[in-house]
């Protein structure tokens, strides 16, 4: 069955391309891009003006919860969430239970994720065993297994030493290392951006430099090893600057940053609702200086991606004292909007940058597929409405979990249509579209 997309903006950074196109689609693939085709025999979809046709959007820091914590997600409800966010493929975190640290586990996920058939799913395998820090995971068979990178996340690799080996190891087999940038005795029991605010609201404190000692360590080991080291939602200043000095000396060194990072700050938490639970996250939301030095690095390049570590937790779980409940808040469906609003229509970068940061670079970091339109590659395909109204509702989506300090926001720009592997998996009821 072909399809012809017809009439919209594409873009498409990886070849240059902003501007009108059809797209072909055959059966799962991507069959010809280029001006005026014709339809011979293809159902022709008319784009609308004003949509944006991009290569799929890859979110590649979120947590699935499966197996272990099907309360707060599955597979197959994340999946679900991140089609209805515009996103075509994830990357989950193996902070499960068990933890992905061998080949069954990923296996299970994998299982899980061919049953949903939603958005593809790219499993992260763990550096240790049980991501316990002591031994080092069987990288070579978590690679066979499918998996396409390696992390500790939710923690940082123990040691030096352990980072040291992980680099080395994901080196032979050509995956990045992901960190989770934290040194722990810095961190001790922090549960807020260490400054103003969580002074004043008697929480214990989380500071910038905490994180970039943790990147400052993975750069020496990138440096000492050669391999990939992914910094994993960067916050703080400080840690851009590690980063932009490692990128400058040449090294293997690349960064994300969330939606939440580069949108909020510590004063959200006295401010609407003190010590919301929806804004506990680590790393922290932190000052203002640090918020702005993200949106720098997004707009200079040294920032590589945008992922959401979309973190579900239960309503229960989150409905207790600020002490006490678990870090994190869900990503997946705010991300886009949050992205269009706050970035493209601020005018801190224009629309073929946020392609490289949500497909292209999550492309080329994880060595997946995707990340561009070229004929004969998989047909994953985000399409965006730039100038939609959007109502962020949390009851609304797909996410098991609404952990969102995002509820009841209006945002300006939002996704039209998702389509994974040719087959179109959501299409937002706003928009006229019949894809
Ligand atoms: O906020 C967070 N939530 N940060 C992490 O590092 C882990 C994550 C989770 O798994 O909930
Ligand atoms: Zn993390």
């Amino acid at each position: 069955m072909k399809r012809l997309l017809k009439g919209g903006r594409l873009v498409d950074p990886a070849h240059g391309v902003d501007g009108v196109r059809d797209v072909l689609i055959d059966g799962d693939r991507i069959a010809r891009v280029g001006r005026d085709l014709p339809a011979d025999g293809a159902a022709v979809v008319e784009i609308p003006d004003g949509l944006v046709v991009c290569p799929g959007f890859i979110d590649m820091h979120v947590h699935l919860r499966e197996p272990g914590q099907e309360h707060k997600e599955t597979v197959a409800t994340g999946t679900a969430a991140a089609v209805a966010g515009g996103f075509t493929a994830v990357a989950c975190m193996p902070n499960t239970n068990p933890v992905n640290d061998e080949a069954n586990v990923t296996a299970y996920i994998l299982a899980k994720a061919a049953e949903a058939g939603l958005a593809r799913v790219y499993p992260v395998g763990a550096v240790s065993r049980g991501s316990e820090g002591e031994l080092l995971a069987d990288i070579a068979e978590l690679k066979q297994a499918g998996c396409v990178a390696i992390t500790d996340d939710g923690h940082p690799v123990k040691t030096a030493l352990l980072l040291r080996r992980a680099l080395e190891y994901a080196g032979m087999f050509d995956m990045p290392v992901i960190e989770h940038c934290e040194d722990p005795s810095l961190k001790g029991d922090g549960v807020a951006h260490e400054g103003y605010h969580a002074a004043m609201l008697g929480l214990r404190g989380i500071s910038g430099a905490c994180e970039a000692l943790g990147v400052e360590r993975g750069v020496l080991l990138a440096e000492m090893t050669g391999s990939h080291f992914h910094v994993a939602h960067m916050s703080a200043r400080a840690s851009l600057r590690a980063v932009r000095h490692a990128k400058d000396a040449g090294l293997r060194v690349t960064s994300e940053v969330t939606p939440h990072h580069f949108t909020l700050t510590d004063e959200w938490l006295a401010s609407p609702v003190p010590y919301d639970t929806n804004v506990k996250m680590n790393p922290p939301l932190r000052e203002a200086a640090d918020r702005d030095a993200m949106l720098d690095g997004l707009a200079d390049g040294s920032i590589d991606v945008i992922a959401t570590d979309h973190a579900p937790h239960h309503y229960d779980e989150k409905n207790v004292e600020f002490d006490r409940a678990p870090f994190g808040i869900v990503g997946l469906e705010t991300a886009v909007p949050l992205s269009l609003d706050r970035l493209v229509h601020s005018g801190l970068i224009r629309l073929p940058r946020l392609v490289e940061l949500l497909s292209v670079n999550p492309a080329r970091i994880l060595r997946v597929p995707g990340g561009s339109l070229s004929e004969g590659a998989v047909a994953d395909i985000t399409i965006l409405a730039p100038e939609l109204g959007v109502h962020v509702d949390a009851s609304a989506m797909r996410s098991r979990s609404k952990n969102t300090p995002f509820d009841g926001w209006d945002l300006r720009g939002g996704v039209a249509a998702t389509i994974v592997g040719g087959r179109t998996l959501f299409v937002n009821p706003a928009v006229s579209l019949a894809v």
